[in-house]
């Protein structure tokens, strides 16, 4: 006899927009999904290329709003630049609405 389990984690729904040069793209982003894949899933392009924290393509600043920060390379993504707001699309996991500049 097999036993499903739920998770009964609530589902948060947030507002994430991409605000650097003249255009603005804004997309929902549901907590526990990393910003990349919501981008990506509204047609909003990111740059990309290992989609594991690896190579840096995909980093962005976030200059409004809250994340946590899956594990990311150091040599792509150091001290100073995590503490100033940057971060990889494929490893940020919004905690709030964000806005955020992008290549
Ligand atoms: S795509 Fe390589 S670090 Fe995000």
């Amino acid at each position: 006899m097999s036993v499903d389990t739920v998770s009964l984690e609530p589902i948060h729904m947030f507002l994430i927009r991409k605000v650097d040069g003249l255009s603005e793209k804004q997309f929902y982003c549901a907590s526990g999904v990393d910003l990349l894949t919501a981008a990506r899933q509204h047609g909003v392009i990111i740059p990309t290329g290992c989609r594991s924290g690896g190579c840096g393509m995909c980093k962005i600043q976030v200059i409004q709003g809250n994340f946590t920060l899956g594990t990311s390379s150091y040599a792509v993504l150091p001290k100073e630049e995590r503490e100033e707001g940057y971060g990889l699309a494929c490893k940020i996991y919004p905690k709030s609405d964000i806005n955020f500049l992008s290549k």
